[in-house]
């Protein structure tokens, strides 16, 4: 790996500087030539931070897809070996019984707060494929953005803290904090070896709090804090019927087709007033306070716009609640695909055999995966028609989370917005999951700050996925002002400042 001329002498000297003053590392802000120092080489290497995040995004690293195995575990080696050009002085790839978990640290200023930063290296498939604009894993700036996949979800924004990480060390020789770093490859499909490794490694993880950046921004130029982040639990249903695919004149009108058994049973799980009609669902639901209602009612939002950008009609869900409200706060039951039967070009006339359709719930506090998994299991065997025969595979989960607003992490996070994007921060929840920041506050004790650089538009899970450029580069700006802002807000675990 190459890096720019810049830094190595002016590093050493200011390092020698700092240390005659007190033999301490002090915060670049107290040292405004330092900080001047790290951002100007941010500004320097635009375009080499740019080629560099284009390499790592041509990797297909897809998790759910088993013939990108050798992908997946080739993009950990390549993370890996990036943080260790970048100057972090512990990389450790760590197998598991499914995609690798790339472990790196730098722990060399004592006294400091230590951040654990988490994030996901792994992509969602690209299909389909027809309708990107360019090829998927060839990073393309069209406009203002970055198009391929991973751009926002997550590469993009992970690459965001490596960059700022570099900036530090190549500079200065030093951080202003302790970090400790996993990224792993299993985000996509449910985290499943990450709990174990988490459960396994406490001492190692062994932190202050979580940094995460893995969601959106408010808006375009609305930089925000998230506080929260709906659960899930994804399922797939199969609904089988005859034995063997049948002639459907032949057999028509004898026997309940199983794609319209499916088709019944899913009509039926949202009620007229768009509330989801499981037994139990909606039992455990922590209601919205007053004033977090006020809160969210005073963002800048409109239906109308949000409907005419997504090119729907109307908006629909769940009646007696805003839009927010029901993307961050209520729970849900979304159809994520259905199959069966013929679906090629030309006309087949078939009764199938089977029908199956992939349906996830989106949780909130104080929902949980497993129990809402087996009521939906439950629920399935209540409705399915005599008929037919119906299962219902639990495939993973994940739970909700609400993080506090006042801790001294998000104080730094807002501070170093601020900085970051000249804009004070909006406070949002997100709809969307991870559903590691559950199990780091459960096994490890620690809160999250979530400090997202993509946007709503994004596209993520999408065809034409991006990054805004600006973003990218105004995030990395913001980090190395949290990272910079941290000690301040944060002494032994106890708040200094704010
Ligand atoms: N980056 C997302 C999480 C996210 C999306 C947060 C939108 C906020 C808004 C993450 O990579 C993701 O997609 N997670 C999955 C998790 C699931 C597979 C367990 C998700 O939310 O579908
Ligand atoms: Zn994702």
């Amino acid at each position: 790996m190459k890096f720019g001329p810049r830094g190595s002498r002016h590093a050493l000297q200011l390092q020698a500087v700092v240390a005659i003053l007190d033999g301490n590392f002090l915060s670049p802000l107290t040292y405004p030539n330092a900080m001047d120092q790290v951002l100007n080489y941010v500004e320097a290497n635009r375009s080499r931070y740019l080629d560099e995040l284009k390499e790592l995004i041509a990797i297909p690293s897809v998790s759910t897809d088993p013939q990108k195995k050798g992908d997946v575990a080739r993009c950990a080696d390549w993370i890996a070996a990036h943080l260790r050009g970048i100057g972090m002085q512990t990389v450790q790839v760590f197998a598991t019984a499914g995609h690798p978990i790339v472990y790196a640290d730098w722990m060399g200023a004592p006294g400091k707060p230590t951040v654990l930063f988490y994030g996901h290296y792994d992509v969602q498939p690209v299909d389909p494929v027809n309708l990107w604009t360019s090829p998927p894993f060839d990073a393309t700036i069209r406009g203002e953005n970055l198009y391929a996949r991973g751009t926002a979800d997550d590469k993009g924004q992970v690459f965001v803290h490596f960059k700022s990480i570099e900036a530090y060390l190549k500079n200065l020789g030093r951080l202003p904090i302790n970090l400790k770093m996993i990224i792993e490859g299993e985000e996509e499909i449910g985290s499943e070896h990450l709990e174990i490794f988490v459960r396994e490694h406490k001492e190692l993880l062994k932190a202050d709090l979580v940094l995460i950046s893995d969601t959106p921004m408010f808006a375009r130029g609305v930089p925000s804090v998230c506080y929260g982040l709906r659960g899930i639990s994804y399922m797939q249903l199969d609904v089988t019927g005859p034995n063997r695919d049948l002639h459907s004149g032949s057999f028509g009108g004898s026997v309940h087709n199983p794609i319209q058994a499916l088709a019944e049973m899913i009509a039926g799980m949202h009620d007229k007033n768009g509330r989801v009609t499981i037994p139990g669902f909606y039992d455990d639901v922590r209601p919205l306070s007053k004033k977090e209602r006020r809160a969210l009612s005073k963002l800048p939002w409109s239906d109308k716009k949000y409907a005419r950008e997504l090119g729907v009609r109307a908006l629909y869900g769940e009646k007696g609640f805003t839009t927010l409200e029901r993307l961050w706060a209520r729970p849900t039951l979304e159809s994520n695909g259905i199959w069966g039967g013929f679906t090629g070009e030309g006309a087949k006339t078939v009764l199938p055999s089977k029908a199956s359709a992939k349906i996830s719930m989106r949780l909130v506090p104080d929902q949980s995966a497993g129990k809402i998994a087996k009521l939906f299991q439950k629920y399935i065997k209540k409705i399915a028609p005599k008929s037919v025969q119906a299962d219902a595979i639990y495939i993973h989960g994940g739970e909700p989370a609400v993080t506090p607003i006042d801790s001294p992490g998000v104080k730094a996070a807002v501070a170093a917005l601020e900085k970051g994007f000249g804009k004070k921060p909006v406070y949002q929840r997100e709809g969307g999951s991870i559903p590691i920041v559950v199990q780091f506050k459960q096994i490890l004790g620690l809160d999250t700050v979530l400090l997202g650089f993509g946007l709503p538009d994004e596209n993520a899970h999408a065809p034409d996925e991006f990054i805004s450029l600006e973003n990218f580069f105004k995030g990395i700006r913001t980090s190395v002002h949290f990272f910079d802002e941290l000690p301040l807000y944060m002494k032994n675990g106890h708040r200094r400042r704010g």
